[in-house]
C-alpha cells in the first residue's frame, strides 16, 4: 500500500501540534476538575470581546445552541408570538432550522444569489407582518455585499438582525468587523470552522438591553456532559492519528469505530438530523473546550491571511467562470474557496482516488441530503437559484496547513473536468 497524504476539507483542518498536546493534558485523570471549574471562559469572552469590539460576548456550546439561546430570550423579551417569522437563506445548514423551529418560530426562506448570500431585494420580496428577524450567513466567510441597506431596512421595519458569523469569525466588511452590523450576531468555533475546540459557539453584540436577558436566560443553561467534554477532547487526538493513514481502510475505520464505541461524537447528529432536539441542549461552554478556543484564537489572523493567499491561487489559476473574485470581496475570510461545476459530484469522487477531500456545502436546500425535510417548513422549488446552485457546488480546501503542491493537485484536478 502507497502511503499518501490525505488533504481532508472537513476532518479538523485548522488542528495544531498544540491543540493535541493541551487535550492530550486535560485528559489526565487529576485534571477532569478543571473540566468545568477554571477562569478559561471568563477570559476567553474577555479576548474576544476586545478583539472584536463587542460590549458583551457569552461562551456557549456551539453555533447552533448560540442562536438557540438567542431566539428564546428575544421571544419572550419581545413578545414573538409563536409561529412569528425568522427569514433565513435555504442554503444553509439543518443544525440552524432546528434552532428557529425548536423555539416555536417559523423558517422561512429566501433565495441566495451568486455570492451565496442573499440581497436586500430578495429579502423585501419575503417580508411579512409576522416577520420579527432576519439571520443574515455570510457564507463561506464571504462578506454579504448588501450588509449595510439590509441592517437599514431592518431598523426601518423594526426587524432584529441577527448575523450568523460561523463561517466568517475575523471577516470585515468595509474594515469593519462582521458579526457588528446587526443587533446581535453568533459564531462557531466546530470542528470543520474558522478556529475550531471541536464544538463552540459565542455569543455578541453591543446592546445592554440583549446583554441582560441573554445573561438571565444563561443562568438556566445546562453545563456540558462529561462525556461530551470527553469526546471532544479526544477528537483532535484520535484525528490527528487517523488523518495519518487516511489514504486507506485504517484511518477511515479509526474514525468509524470511535464515533461507534462513542469516544467521538458526529458534527450533525443522527436525531438533529431528524430535527429531535438533543438532550442536553444547549449547554455553556466548559472550561476545558474554552482552553482549546484560546489556543486557536491566537492564530486567528495567521489563519484568515493564509485562506485568503489560498483563495488568491485558485481564483488565478481555475479554468472556470463561476469563481468569485478575491480583489473584490477584500476583507472576506475564505473558510472555503466556492465553485459551481456541471460535474461536482463527479469532481469529488475522482480527487478521493488521489486521497483529496474535496466539500459540498451546500449539496441540497438545507443540508444534508439525509435530513427529514418535512421538519424545516421548506417546500421544493421554493429558492429556484439556491436549488441550482446546490446540484453544482464544489467546496475548495483552504486551510492554512495546505502545502503549494497540494493546491496544484486540486487545481489540476478541477481544471481537467471544466475543460472537458
Ligand atoms: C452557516 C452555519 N451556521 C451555523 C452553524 C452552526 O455552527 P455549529 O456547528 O457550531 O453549531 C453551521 C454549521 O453547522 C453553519 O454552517
Amino acid at each position: 500500500m502507497k502511503p499518501l497524504k490525505t488533504i481532508h476539507i472537513g476532518l479538523s483542518p485548522n488542528n495544531t501540534w498544540k491543540d493535541t498536546l493541551k487535550a492530550f493534558w486535560l485528559l489526565l485523570p487529576w485534571n477532569i476538575f478543571w473540566w468545568r471549574n477554571g477562569k478559561k471562559r471568563a477570559q476567553l469572552e474577555n479576548i474576544f470581546q476586545q478583539k472584536f469590539n463587542f460590549q458583551y460576548s457569552f461562551a456557549v456550546g456551539s453555533g447552533r445552541e448560540a442562536l438557540f439561546i438567542i431566539l428564546k430570550s428575544l421571544k419572550n423579551f419581545l413578545n414573538w408570538q409563536d409561529d412569528s417569522e425568522i427569514i433565513i437563506q435555504s442554503f444553509t445548514c439543518m443544525v440552524v432550522v432546528n434552532s428557529i423551529v425548536w423555539n416555536n418560530l417559523k423558517p422561512k426562506y429566501v433565495d441566495i444569489n451568486e455570492t451565496y448570500n442573499f440581497s436586500l431585494e430578495e429579502l423585501q420580496k419575503k417580508v411579512t407582518k409576522k416577520t420579527v428577524a432576519v439571520i443574515i450567513q455570510h457564507t463561506f466567510g464571504i462578506f454579504s455585499e448588501d450588509i449595510k441597506k439590509i441592517a437599514q431596512f431592518c431598523k426601518d421595519n423594526n426587524i432584529i438582525l441577527i448575523e450568523d458569523c460561523a463561517h466568517s469569525l475575523g471577516a470585515k466588511y468595509q474594515n469593519q468587523f462582521l458579526g457588528s452590523f446587526g443587533d446581535i450576531s453568533f459564531f462557531s468555533f466546530g470542528r470543520s470552522k474558522v478556529i475550531s475546540s471541536v464544538s463552540g459557539g459565542m455569543i455578541a453584540g453591543n446592546n445592554k438591553q440583549f446583554e441582560n436577558v441573554l445573561s438571565k436566560e444563561l443562568e438556566q443553561v445546562n453545563e456540558m456532559s462529561y462525556l461530551k467534554i470527553m469526546q471532544n477532547l479526544w477528537h483532535p487526538i484520535i484525528s490527528s492519528f487517523a488523518k495519518l493513514f487516511y489514504f486507506s481502510f485504517i484511518g477511515k475505520g479509526i474514525m468509524f469505530l470511535s464515533q461507534k464505541i462513542g469516544l467521538l461524537n458526529m458534527e450533525v447528529s443522527q436525531e438533529e438530523k431528524m430535527g429531535i432536539r438533543p438532550k442536553n441542549f444547549p449547554t455553556k461552554l466548559p472550561n476545558a473546550i474554552c482552553n482549546l478556543a484560546l489556543i486557536q484564537l491566537e492564530f486567528l489572523d495567521f489563519f484568515n491571511k493564509k485562506r485568503e493567499k489560498i483563495a488568491q491561487i485558485y481564483d488565478q489559476n481555475l479554468h472556470i467562470k463561476n469563481k468569485l473574485s478575491v480583489q473584490k470581496y477584500l476583507g472576506s475570510i475564505w473558510l472555503r474557496y466556492p465553485i459551481q461545476i456541471n460535474n461536482a459530484q463527479a469532481v469529488i469522487k475522482q480527487a478521493r482516488k488521489k486521497s483529496i477531500y474535496l466539500g459540498d456545502w451546500y449539496a441540497s436546500p438545507i443540508a444534508p441530503k439525509d435530513i427529514n425535510i418535512s421538519k424545516t417548513f421548506y417546500q421544493v422549488g421554493e429558492t429556484i437559484n439556491c436549488e441550482n446552485i446546490n446540484k453544482k457546488i464544489l467546496n475548495l480546501p483552504t486551510f492554512p496547513k495546505l502545502k503549494s503542491k497540494e493546491i496544484n493537485k486540486i487545481i489540476k484536478i478541477v481544471n481537467q473536468y471544466a475543460e472537458n
